[in-house]
């Protein structure tokens, strides 16, 4: 087995890449990794010579309000769990190292953010396009791997690699989920016993939403009521969005003709859960 190595600098990543059998990929994470990190590594793993993790809290896709200094983290379980999982390359940047203190260029897409999760979470996407460009420019992948949960993410991430002609093939992992369908997330840890109970609804909305699409209703506004239904009978969550949007433009559907997403982002006490499912 391969023994994982970890690289702080771009000196060391760069020594470290050159020398890398092709082709290479990349998973970007923010650590505190789970099942459905390791999916995505599982996958590079079968695809590519070689596997680089990149773990880096980006400070710049998290709102002022956002704590980030509470965002979990456990670099020497995540190292361990990567050894295990046959990663080659584990690359750690500090804060410092991605955003020196004259840092001023930034990667802005455009139509594609402002639903959804933009909507919700202004500069959000800039923080992540901008950071995701940097670790491809760094690391020189042929490929890169992203979860479906993130599903605006994965959609604005293709928008860029498409726009900017980055030579990235970009591939994502259905949401892995938790034996009683919680979609797995590192926020998930910040869930007490009664919140963890009550975010249940977020996988059963969206189950009866397809359910009642797969037995034929095409009207968006049924499945969003659907939703809308579900999680307002559970006292602890508070609903932030639902919608069912056109798969490829995330434009909100009136009738659904062609693949969509059903998706949500809801509050139980402090934690915002975000969860989606694509009718195909
Ligand atoms: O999905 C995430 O964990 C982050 O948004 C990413 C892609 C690593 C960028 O910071």
């Amino acid at each position: 087995m391969n023994v994982l190595q970890k690289v702080t600098t771009l000196n060391e990543l760069w020594d470290a890449r050159s020398i890398l059998p092709e082709p290479v990929g990349l998973v970007p994470t923010m650590g505190f990794l789970h099942e459905g990190h390791l999916s995505l590594v599982k996958r590079a793993c079968e695809e590519v010579a070689s596997v680089v993790v990149s773990i880096f809290i980006n400070p710049t896709q998290f709102a002022p309000t956002d704590d980030l200094e509470a965002y979990p983290r456990n670099l020497e379980r995540d190292a361990a769990l990567l050894q295990e999982s046959g990663a080659t390359l584990l690359w750690t940047p500090t804060p410092e190292i991605i955003y020196p203190p004259d840092f001023q260029t930034w990667v802005d897409v455009e139509e594609i953010t402002k639903p959804l999760e933009g909507a919700k979470r202004p500069g959000h996407f800039r923080g992540v396009t901008t950071v995701v460009t940097k670790l491809f420019n760094a690391v020189q992948p042929q490929k890169a791997y992203f979860g479906q949960k993130d599903a605006h993410q994965v959609a604005v991430i293709c928008q860029m690699v498409r726009d900017l002609n980055m030579p990235i093939e970009i591939v994502t992992n259905p949401i892995i989920r938790e034996r009683d369908g919680l979609a797995m997330s590192s926020r998930n840890t910040y869930l007490n016993p009664e919140e963890r109970r009550a975010a249940l609804v977020l996988s059963k909305s969206l189950a009866a939403a397809q359910s009642t699409y797969e037995k034929g209703e095409r009207d968006a506004t049924t499945l969003r009521r659907i939703m809308e239904k579900i999680i307002n009978t559970e006292p602890l969550a508070r609903l932030e969005y639902v919608s069912c949007a056109d798969y490829d433009t995330l434009e909100e559907m009136s009738i659904i003709s062609k693949k969509a997403l059903i998706s949500m982002a809801v509050y139980l006490g402090k934690t915002r859960l975000i969860d989606n499912v694509v009718l195909e």
